[in-house]
């Protein structure tokens, strides 16, 4: 009765893991990606006060409102030096995973091959199949701290290559890149004829004093990239369900003509109080990376101790950690429920060369870190 696209999609992988959360009494969530700490005030002040006015109840604009474009082209020039145009370059979206999904509509044809990174966020796996495009996988290595040599995409381009996925910080590697790469990937993807869909939304999630750049500081970026951005992770925004696209004006319009034909924008409270949270970032930034960097700090320590393997991450909230054992990464992340009572993410749920991995994620609170550590630290391996 449906169609054959659905059976094309792999089974959800963290049924098991979920099944056996539920047995034990009480299990330390690293699992779940989604920010524990609360939307700043500011944002749900404004909302309060935007969803009383009637005219706001209305459709909303489908590009979005002009006010939250020009301060995301101001935010632009700010924190990345890039001029962004708030008329034809930026796309308010659904949350970033909707732009993800309708731009591959926008720009595959059947059977275009789309280049993924062989650990990644599923969405760009699940999402090109649905689209009738076809997965191509460039390796991303421990050794190299996940980050791909262009000579390894170079050599899977065929005539059908369309589109190259990148993100960083990276979901679930923790993998950060400088404005080089962006110099890089741009020339590759013009020497190509590629578009890049460059996945940013954890730019502003960092601990380092090096902050993660946008593509779209990289000279001719505009003419073969877009790049997606979120509320969600910045300010704790997951459940809002708001984030844009910036990038040159053909893919924007391309994007803003599927989602015209699809759905009707997002609710205007919500974008008057994502922009109240853009005019104030600084704040809110500095308060979330002071939190989340001691809990990496701690979980890291933890984990040294044990002799874990990873890359103590610089930006994103996620820690990719060797299984031990020789186990694959279902069955390790089994045993560490069974024996510590800790829910990680299993690496292979983002591509099979994840398989030797888990993610932890760090978006628990500090209390239920400090007893997932104790338990760490007494775990028999
Ligand atoms: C790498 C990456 N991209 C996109 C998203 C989607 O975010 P949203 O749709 O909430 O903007 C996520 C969510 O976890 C993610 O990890």
């Amino acid at each position: 009765m449906v169609s054959k696209k659905i059976k094309l999609i792999p089974p959800y992988l963290f049924n098991e893991i979920d099944k056996l959360k539920k047995s034990i009494e009480k299990p330390i969530d690293f699992g779940i990606g989604d920010p524990d700490m609360p939307t700043p005030a500011v944002i749900v002040k404004e909302m309060e006060k935007q969803i009383k006015l009637k005219d706001n109840h209305r459709y909303p604009s489908y590009e979005g409102i002009i006010e939250l474009r020009e301060e995301i082209s101001n935010y632009f020039k700010k924190r990345f030096g890039a001029d962004v145009d708030p008329e034809n370059e930026v796309l308010i979206l659904i949350g970033s995973k909707e732009g993800i999904a309708h731009s591959l509509e926008a720009f595959l044809d059947r059977q275009d091959e789309v280049l993924i990174p062989s650990i990644c966020y599923p969405v760009y796996r699940t999402q090109t199949i649905l689209k009738g495009g076809k997965p191509v996988e460039f390796p991303v290595l421990f050794e190299n701290y996940f980050i791909p040599y262009f000579s390894d995409i170079k050599k899977r381009l065929t005539e059908k290559s369309k589109i190259l996925f990148l993100n960083y910080p990276n979901n679930p590697t923790g993998a950060a890149v400088d404005k080089k790469f962006y110099d890089q990937a741009v020339d590759f993807a013009l020497n190509h004829n590629l578009i890049i869909m460059n996945d940013n939304v954890y730019c502003d999630v960092y601990f380092s004093k090096m902050r993660p750049p946008s593509i779209m500081q990289s000279k001719q970026a505009k003419e073969c990239s877009i790049e997606f951005h979120s509320f969600s992770k910045t300010f704790n925004m997951t459940g809002w369900r708001i984030g844009y696209a910036v990038g040159g004006s053909h893919l924007i319009k391309a994007l803003k003509q599927i989602k015209m034909n699809t759905d009707s924008g997002v609710f205007v409270p919500i974008q008057k109080a994502a922009l109240a949270g853009l005019k104030t970032i600084d704040s809110h930034i500095i308060k979330n990376n002071v939190i989340l960097k001691k809990r990496v700090d701690v979980l890291c320590e933890a984990l040294l101790e044990k002799n874990f393997e990873f890359h103590k991450p610089k930006a994103s909230f996620y820690v990719f950690v060797k299984t031990k054992k020789n186990m694959k990464s279902a069955a390790f992340a089994e045993f560490l429920m069974r024996e510590a009572g800790i829910v990680t993410t299993p690496g292979g749920g983002f591509g099979q060369a994840g398989d030797d991995f888990v993610r932890f994620s760090l978006t628990l609170s500090d209390a239920d870190l400090r007893e997932g550590v104790k338990r760490i630290k007494r775990l028999k391996i």
